[in-house]
């Protein structure tokens, strides 16, 4: 969130950091280096949090999408560390997946 707020000229400070008093985020490479993340996977993560946003309660319009869309999309670079496959991964914990799907989540 405070990438985005950043991105988008709010308030907000994403620092890119990590300290040792008070809240900072990781840089992105870091915070995703060991995860194993790849295109497929990725894109699959952008394209269902539009999905959310788009609906209610948030229903953000296509102007907005399109900005929280390549704020997203500039991350890739630095998220994804698999470029063997592109081929989106099968979700690794399926109960917590259920569980998040049945508790109003994108499934
Ligand atoms: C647009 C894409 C993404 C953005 C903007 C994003 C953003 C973030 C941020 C801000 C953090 C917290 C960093 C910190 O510790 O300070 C984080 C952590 C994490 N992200 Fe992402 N993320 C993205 C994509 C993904 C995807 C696709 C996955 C998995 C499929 C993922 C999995 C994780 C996990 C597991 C952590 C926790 C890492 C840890 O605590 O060691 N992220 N992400």
């Amino acid at each position: 969130m405070l990438l985005l707020d950043n991105a988008s000229g709010g308030p907000q400070k994403y620092l890119g950091v990590k300290v040792t008093s008070g809240f900072a985020c990781e840089s992105m490479a870091v915070a995703h280096a060991d995860l194993g993340i790849n295109s497929g996977t990725f894109d699959k993560f952008v394209s269902i949090a539009a999905g959310v946003l788009a609906a209610k309660p948030f229903s953000v319009g296509a102007d907005d999408l399109g900005t929280i869309g390549t704020v997203l999309v500039s991350t890739k670079d630095d998220i994804v560390t698999d470029t063997t496959t592109t081929a989106e991964k099968a979700c690794t914990a399926p109960a917590a997946c259920a569980a998040a799907a049945g508790a109003g989540g994108a499934g």
